[in-house]
């Protein structure tokens, strides 16, 4: 798994006169991706919401960048979605009714589109994230993020 430090361990004791000190320990999650092998996704948290990080195969990358815009509800391009194509960084949270969708455990149903499935009501995201199938109507939201190094990435 992912090793995982967030902002917090850098804030030794925030200052009392400065309160926004403990507000930006939580803004933002800077995760170390070194640790993750192709094909493996890990969770960590961002504000209180989980984000799913990918690194995606050359063959997940290759479907999502294939698929034609009209078949998307949510029409838009993997390249709009990520900062680097093997790298596919989303917010975990279903946009029909805010479930976390399946699909980031091994073993778990990714869905018809082989990204995530959401069981609370049957939608399907594929490997860019985007929605295929279901009542959701937009694709799982991309967060805020940069690369502050070249496999180490600040959430938010
Ligand atoms: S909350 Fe995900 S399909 Fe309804």
């Amino acid at each position: 798994m992912g090793v995982v430090a967030t902002g917090a361990a850098v804030w030794p004791l925030a200052d009392s006169m400065n309160p926004s000190a403990e507000v930006l320990a939580l803004a933002s999650t800077e995760v170390d991706l070194s640790p993750v092998a192709e094909g493996q996704r890990i969770s960590v948290f961002w504000r209180g919401k989980p984000v799913f990080v990918d690194r995606r195969t050359a063959e997940q990358i290759k479907a999502a960048e294939e698929v034609p815009m009209d078949e998307l509800p949510d029409p838009q391009l993997d390249e709009a979605r990520v900062q680097k194509p093997e790298w596919l960084v989303l917010v975990g949270v279903c946009t029909h009714l805010g479930c976390i969708p399946l699909g980031q455990k091994t073993g778990e149903p990714r869905g018809e589109y082989g990204g995530w499935f959401c069981p609370c009501h049957g939608s399907h995201y594929d490997t860019s994230g985007r929605i295929r199938k279901g009542p959701a109507p937009l694709n799982l939201e991309v967060p805020p993020y940069s690369f502050v190094e070249d496999e180490v990435i600040l959430i938010g």
